[in-house]
């Protein structure tokens, strides 16, 4: 099998998990290359619901090797935590989940200030997941930040925990009026996550390049989505990981020589956690009704989602910015009772109109969305087991998103449970 890169093609929970879970089955990694427990993948098999935030979603199947790479920030509690709930649901992760030494790890001063920015901030906030995930990697970039292969070296591990405490203490109490942090209690508790998960910390780089070379196929798995990405997203509303294709060399450790296809996961609408512009935004009673049939709320902080009809020149953006060669279409359903579906097709700003994407708050925010407008079908789709059975408005639909995306559909989701989805 051709080694992929599964992202995200718009705001995040576009389905990701849903879809690694169901190619998992041809693969024999996958990897993680970015984000932390700020992600939430949810995963229904049967009766049984599964949401991941750091274990890659390829975790449910029981022979494959998960990979969690340096690209990665890992709350040790969190990961723990979630390894132990994933036993109790008859998941076992040790022998087949690495984590990379290079990841950086997730400290509480760094969940502290999150969450002390945001309130300062007042309505200029991010509306982040308050996990710690910016000032984490704010700390890497500036070079101060602790790795997995640190916490292991328990004299480095002293020397750069007090390091920080220092300046964290300090920046808490001058900006925030926050006491701080002793350095004993998180001593003591990082030493003993230390302890739980010294042995799945490898050179998980060294491993891919190895399975890479011995033909091994994998899966590069996207947290967040493309206007979420540091870089290419809706800046500074964005998460602070490089969340597009590019991100998976740098954060699991190959070169692009060894990716072959990268597959973009869209919903048929669109939707938003959090501040930030949101050209198509519906209003409060179609927000309503699709949030309710969609389930649209956040599986990490359990935020309601915005939502908002399918914007097709983000899309066309994260198809660029990604590469992307494929589309899965996820959550068609949920537009099934609608009369008329729009897409939008470019936004009109000052008397002047952009077709594709411009990353400039203003145009995002007062621009005009320009709309096209598609008859909607009315009629269950949640049963349906083949792309030919589907209403022909539907089909339709999926035809016109796939003329102005230049990319092939190949894969169409009309629910949770991995049976509801069909090959197009
Ligand atoms: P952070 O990643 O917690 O710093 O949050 C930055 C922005 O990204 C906020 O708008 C979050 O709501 C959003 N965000 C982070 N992770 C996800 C995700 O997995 N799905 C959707 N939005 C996310």
């Amino acid at each position: 099998m051709p080694n992929i890169v599964v992202v995200g093609a718009q705001w995040g929970d576009e389905g990701k998990g849903k879809v690694i879970d169901l190619l998992m089955r041809d693969y024999d990694y996958v990897v993680r290359y970015q984000g932390g427990n700020n992600a939430g993948h949810t995963v229904v098999i049967g009766e049984e619901k599964f949401i991941l935030h750091l274990v890659p979603s390829g975790v449910l199947h029981k022979d494959k090797i998960c990979v969690i790479g340096n690209g990665v920030v890992i709350d040790p509690r969190a990961l723990l935590e979630e390894i132990a709930l994933l036993k109790r649901q008859g998941i076992k992760a040790e022998g087949r989940l690495f984590i990379s030494e290079e990841a950086h790890v997730i400290f509480p001063y760094h969940k502290t200030i999150d969450d002390l920015k945001e309130v300062k901030q007042g309505c200029g906030k991010i509306g982040t997941t308050k996990k710690g995930i910016g000032p984490c990697y704010a700390d890497k970039v500036a070079r101060s930040g602790i790795r997995m292969i640190d916490l292991l070296n328990d004299r480095i591990f002293r020397e750069r925990l007090k390091q920080n405490l220092d300046e964290k203490n300090t920046i808490l109490k001058t900006l925030y009026g926050f006491k701080g942090f002793d350095f004993d209690e998180i001593y003591t508790a990082y030493a003993g996550y230390r302890a739980r998960i010294r042995n799945y910390v490898a050179d998980t780089s060294l491993m891919l390049n190895e399975a890479i070379r011995k033909k091994k196929s994998i899966i590069f798995e996207g947290a967040q989505g493309t206007l979420l990405d540091v870089d290419f997203g809706t800046y500074p509303f964005v998460t602070s990981s490089n969340a597009t294709a590019g991100g998976a060399c740098i954060g699991s450790g190959i070169g692009p020589t060894a990716i072959d296809k990268v597959v973009g996961v869209v919903k048929a609408y669109t939707t938003r956690v959090g501040e930030g512009p949101f050209p198509t935004e519906f209003s409060d009673t179609l927000m309503e009704k699709i949030r309710k049939k969609g389930k649209e709320f956040g599986a990490t902080t359990g935020r309601p989602r915005r939502c908002g009809w399918f914007d097709a020149v983000l899309v066309n953006h994260a198809v660029r910015v990604n590469g992307i060669n494929e589309v899965v279409i996820t959550k068609l359903d949920v537009l099934n009772d609608l009369d008329r579906i729009k897409i939008c097709v470019a936004y009109k700003y000052k008397g002047k109109t952009y077709k594709n994407f411009k990353n400039d708050v203003d145009i995002l925010s007062l621009g005009e969305p320009v709309y096209e407008e598609v008859p909607g079908w009315i009629e269950d789709t949640t049963r349906i087991m083949s792309y030919a059975k589907l209403p022909s408005n539907a089909k339709r639909y999926l035809k016109r998103i796939q003329e102005l995306l230049k990319t092939r559909i190949v894969l169409v989701s009309v629910g949770s449970d991995r049976k509801q989805t069909f090959a197009r």
